[in-house]
């Protein structure tokens, strides 16, 4: 193995040492970053004097092709090499000779991993940000078409008060509303250049902080040079981002199962999207949506993972921080992939308006605006609760829903029903007359859908 310490050592490292230390074959989808970082620091040693433009230049020449060989496949991933850094390193001065020797001046591995680590996830923060806005998008596209299909909302799982679907897909657009706005926190708060930290003390040499924190469009360099080598923060805020994400991505999946189970029926989703059984030819199963919401484990697996790695960590640079690396990278792809797929399967979906409909219609969703209605007749609300109670229970022993009650009976109860029962409990009533701000009725969800598009429209802008 090609090592960077050769000259205190008397023995060459143990193979197995080696193995175990080394991280080559999961950082080495840091090449770009690397190599960016490393052309941005061979930039500001020369304008600072310490390499020559020659140098310099022959540098930025070199990095470039080892790049273009990394992309067309000529350069790989070799256990010769303990990381990408000594990896871009070995090969700068195989190409360049004496110059490539150079680049690490003024610069550790622990400065160099830090910034590698923060370009990455910088796009990787831009990259879910754009994914959660195309989903934003989706969901706003779903309420439109559907301020008018009536289903049932539900509380602890039973039918509570009629909604609708608009009104329902519109929760989660808060949701993942949120989640965008986590995102953009993190990238503002993360957006710092620690590159000139050195190894944790900055070093000796005029370097210009300021020169190659611009070149990598970062606000400014970091202020610390201790934290700037052992800050993983950026990276453990993406993690939590991601694990609610996941969390509200997971809670949307358990309801399309639900939705698309027998039982509910109140949507098929695409063939496209799910798959059969090897055994039981009727079968049609949901099984993105479970994956989804399992793969939701691993995520949090990354986070839990990350800190508690980091909890014990004196300053500055541990190595212990290399684990970051394999983890958070099976976050991030797994938070991709799951984005992508769920937005292609909600825009595949169809929805049985009727049966959601009729499924509002039964199971009492009209019984507290059956109350409301006695209210509104002088009764003391907690009284009108109780009679309408007695209403439920009569109706369930005959199998028949409140409006289907004769208006005699209705008054055996109560003498203050009247003819207008009828239509002060049905089904359109009940959602069109919740009006209060985020409620169901049509002024209330159309109020929320123009909200939610200039949000889209400004977050689009912004991208
Ligand atoms: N592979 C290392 C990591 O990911 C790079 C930094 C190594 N620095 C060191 N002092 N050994 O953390």
């Amino acid at each position: 193995m090609a090592t960077l310490w050769g000259g205190r050592f008397t023995k060459e490292t143990d193979q197995l040492v080696q193995e175990f230390n080394a991280s080559i074959f999961f950082d080495f989808r840091l090449y770009r970053q690397d190599i960016e970082g490393s052309m941005a620091h061979a930039r500001m040693l020369a304008k600072q004097g310490i390499i020559t433009e020659d140098e310099r230049d022959s540098i930025l020449e070199g990095l470039r092709l080892i790049r273009q060989d990394i992309e067309s496949g000529v350069l790989t991933a070799s256990q010769e090499y303990e990381d990408i850094h000594s990896f871009v390193e070995a090969n700068l001065i195989k190409r360049i000779g004496e110059a490539g020797k150079k680049l690490h001046t003024g610069r550790s591995r622990n400065d160099q991993v830090a910034l590698d680590m923060r370009l990455y996830i910088r796009e990787v923060l831009k990259e879910t940000s754009t994914a959660v806005t195309e989903l934003l998008a989706t969901l706003l596209a779903i309420a439109k078409e559907n301020t008018d299909a009536y289903m049932p909302g539900f509380t602890h799982l039973q039918k509570a008060q009629p909604v609708t679907l608009a009104h329902h897909v519109l929760a989660y657009f808060e949701m993942f509303k949120r989640d965008h706005g986590r995102l953009s926190d993190n990238l503002k708060r993360m957006n710092y250049c620690p590159l000139g930290a050195g190894a944790l003390a900055g070093t000796t040499y005029p370097l210009d902080r300021e020169y190659t924190a611009g070149l990598l469009s970062f606000q400014a360099p970091t202020e610390n040079s201790m934290d700037s080598v052992s800050d993983r923060d950026y990276l453990i805020e993406y993690l939590a981002d991601a694990s609610i994400l996941m969390m509200h991505l997971s809670r949307f999946c358990e309801e399309l199962i639900l939705w698309n189970s027998n039982e509910y029926g109140f949507i098929e989703l695409d063939d496209s999207y799910s798959t059969g059984s090897s055994i039981m030819p009727q079968k049609k199963n949901p099984d993105i949506a479970e994956l989804i919401r399992g793969k939701c484990g691993r995520v949090y697996g990354a986070l839990q993972s990350l800190l508690v790695t980091m909890k014990g960590l004196p300053l500055a640079y541990n190595k212990d921080m290399q684990e970051d690396k394999e983890v958070a990278f099976d976050a991030i792809d797994t938070v991709s992939g799951c984005l992508r797929l769920f937005n292609g399967m909600l825009k595949t979906v169809v929805f049985h308006k009727p049966v959601m409909e009729e499924s509002a219609k039964k199971g009492f969703t009209n019984a507290t605006d059956a109350a409301d209605y006695l209210v509104n007749k002088g009764m003391a609300f907690r009284d009108a609760h109780e009679v309408i109670g007695r209403v439920v229970l009569y109706c369930l022993e005959k199998k028949i829903s409140i409006d289907e009650v004769p208006l005699e009976e209705l008054k055996k109860i109560c003498p203050l029903f009247s003819e207008d029962i009828y239509e002060a409990i049905s089904l359109s009533t009940c959602v069109e007359k919740r009006l209060t701000n985020g409620a169901p009725g049509k002024a209330a969800i159309l109020e929320e859908i123009k909200n939610g598009q200039e949000f889209l429209a400004e977050i689009e802008s912004q991208a």
